[in-house]
């Protein structure tokens, strides 16, 4: 099955950004471990990032045509502002697991809401980038109880 994964704005930066907090992994480290699982899994994975809402955006209508299973979002500062990008996803009625490297729950407290979370799949969050492989991993699973 097709697996899609999409970063929010500022995590090209990652590895350098906030290492404390979000960990010295880069975005290329972590997507390249996620294409290797998943296609070990017999999967295929692609992966976009984009500082964008728009882009971030037709790229999940566009997911609707070209037969994605599954989305792995991590929105980035979109997660706690962002009700267009909440609309696509609903509009596009794809199952999707939000996930964050950083627990949003143990730090300021704009960072407690979600506009996302009520309509995902499920919630991953303050693994930093183990995040992701647990995120994968709970989509795989997911896609072989399906069948997919
Ligand atoms: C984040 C958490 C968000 O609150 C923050 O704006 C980010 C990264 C995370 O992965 O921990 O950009 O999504």
């Amino acid at each position: 099955a097709k697996i899609l994964v999409l970063h929010g704005p500022n995590l090209n930066l990652l590895g350098s950004r906030e290492p404390e907090v979000y960990g010295r992994d880069t975005l290329a480290d972590i997507d390249a471990l996620l294409v290797q699982r998943a296609q070990a899994a017999g999967h295929e994975l692609e992966s976009l990032q984009s500082n964008a809402e728009h882009v971030l955006i037709d790229r999940i209508h566009q997911a609707r045509l070209d037969g994605t299973a599954i989305i792995l979002i991590n929105p980035g500062a979109f997660t706690h502002t962002s009700i267009a990008l909440r609309d696509a996803l609903a509009g596009v009625a794809i199952p999707f697991i939000e996930l964050h490297l950083s627990n949003v729950h143990a730090r300021e407290a704009f960072r407690r809401h979600s506009y996302l979370s009520d309509i995902a799949v499920g919630v991953i969050c303050g693994f930093g980038a183990d995040s992701y492989r647990l995120a994968l991993d709970a989509a795989l699973t997911r896609l072989d109880r399906a069948g997919a």
